[in-house]
């Protein structure tokens, strides 16, 4: 975000707290000597704090922004008879509540407002399962289900849902806060099925836009899309119908099997990836954004790059049909053992998942090295809708 757009967020804040309602409840508590907001208290904002990514745009924030330190991804299930006037409200509130948070302002009724002030990158984003299409009288345009693959161990708490909520931010705080005012105002339209938090390597030990390390180690995210490049707006916006400037999230829960990683050596580690743990280079290169070549052999004869290597199973030649990769990192606990509940939140986003996101699964799930130690245990197809005006909502494309 450049420093005017950052300026502009600052300007939005505060002309957003001189509104009324609880907005100016939050204003109030600001104006205390040592109140909330107050630079007198030495709580002046950070730049990070304070930093703002646009809400309104042909697209929903959340997808082409690089990745947040934090999120949380809320699956829902629509209460019964939730059809298309609920889903209207309920979109039109939800949206309102994502302009205002993601600025930096309270929503309205909001009654810790002073949570909401530091938006901290926030983004929220909105998809709708299958569940909610055919609620809006629309299951002829729901997201095809994914067809079943062998290594799959699904269960059912970790897979399905009606509506996403993805939150996104760099502070928790700030994130649970955005939580919390979603899940109130959909309660009475929905009830939670799931909800997943995750993590990334943060700002401050790594820098935007170099790859962050998931909890095998391993440097993730190489090979990706760029935002703003030809491949990526062919690869990831849908280009007509009601999705259009929307796309579709595939959002999988993998658990990492770490004990059992523990016991492999580096060198078993690298070939079933294919890359370097240290700097992430193809085993047949030197830094990371080396091009593997896979036609290398060694000195045995067999190829450098495995045949079933994990770069290779998943490589797709053509690269304006390849995946938007925004995983996260995932940790819930440990067993009376002392075992790490740990994994990755793999989100896929795609314009076409039967023909970007299957296909590569498919090949992973026939023969990937690195199968032996991950296992996927949740998954949902969600649409994402466009993005809308400042004075539009999510969803206005299906449903008015
Ligand atoms: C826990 C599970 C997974 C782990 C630990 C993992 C890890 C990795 C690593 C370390 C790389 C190499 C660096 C990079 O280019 O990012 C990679 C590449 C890749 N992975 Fe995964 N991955 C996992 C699951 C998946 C799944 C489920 C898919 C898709 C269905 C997938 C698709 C890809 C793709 C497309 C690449 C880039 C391949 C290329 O070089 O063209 N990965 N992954």
């Amino acid at each position: 975000m450049s420093e005017r757009e950052s300026r502009a967020g600052r300007r939005l804040t505060r002309r957003g707290l001189l509104a009324g309602g609880a907005v100016a409840a939050a204003a109030a508590a600001c104006a205390v000597p040592g109140g909330a907001g107050s630079a007198a208290a030495g709580s002046a904002p950070l730049p990070g704090g304070d930093a703002v990514e646009p809400f309104h745009g042909v697209h929903q924030a959340g997808v082409a922004t690089s990745p947040q330190t934090f999120a949380v991804f809320a699956g829902f299930d629509l209460r019964p008879k939730t059809g298309r006037v609920a889903l209207t409200r309920l979109m039109r509130l939800l949206t309102d509540d994502a302009r205002r948070l993601t600025r930096g302002e309270p929503a309205l009724a909001d009654t810790d407002a002073e949570l909401a002030l530091l938006p901290a990158r926030l983004t929220v984003t909105f998809g709708f399962g299958a569940g909610l299409l055919e609620a809006a009288g629309a299951g002829h345009l729901a997201p095809r289900p994914l067809p079943a693959f062998k290594i799959d161990a699904l269960q059912p708490r970790w897979s399905g849902g009606d509506l996403l909520v993805q939150v996104c931010a760099e502070d928790r705080v700030t994130l649970a806060h955005a939580l919390r005012v979603l899940v109130r105002d959909a309660r009475s339209f929905a009830t939670i099925r799931w909800t997943q938090h995750g993590f990334r390597q943060s700002p401050q030990v790594r820098a935007p836009g170099t790859t962050q390390r998931n909890l095998m180690g391993q440097l993730d995210g190489t090979v990706n899309l760029t935002p703003g490049s030809a491949d990526f707006e062919r690869a990831v916006w849908v280009r007509d119908g009601w999705l259009r400037g929307g796309t579709t999230l595939v959002l999988r829960r993998i658990r990492m099997d770490l004990e059992k990683w523990d016991a492999a050596d580096r060198a078993a580690k690298e070939f079933s990836v294919g890359r370097r743990l240290d700097n992430g280079a193809p085993l047949t290169g030197r830094a990371e954004t080396d091009e593997p070549d896979f036609a290398e052999l060694g000195p045995s004869g067999l190829p450098v790059i495995s045949e079933f290597a994990h770069i290779r199973r998943a490589r797709t030649a053509d690269p304006g049909m390849r995946i938007l990769r925004r995983a996260y990192n995932y940790e819930a606990g440990l067993s009376p053992e002392g075992r790490q509940d740990a994994g990755l939140l793999f989100a896929s986003y795609q314009a076409d998942v039967a023909r970007q996101f299957v296909p590569i699964q498919a090949r992973l799930a026939e023969m990937d090295l690195l199968n032996q130690w991950t296992t996927p245990i949740g998954s949902a197809v969600f649409a994402i809708p466009p993005g809308c005006s400042s004075d539009g909502w999510i969803g206005e494309t299906l449903l008015s």
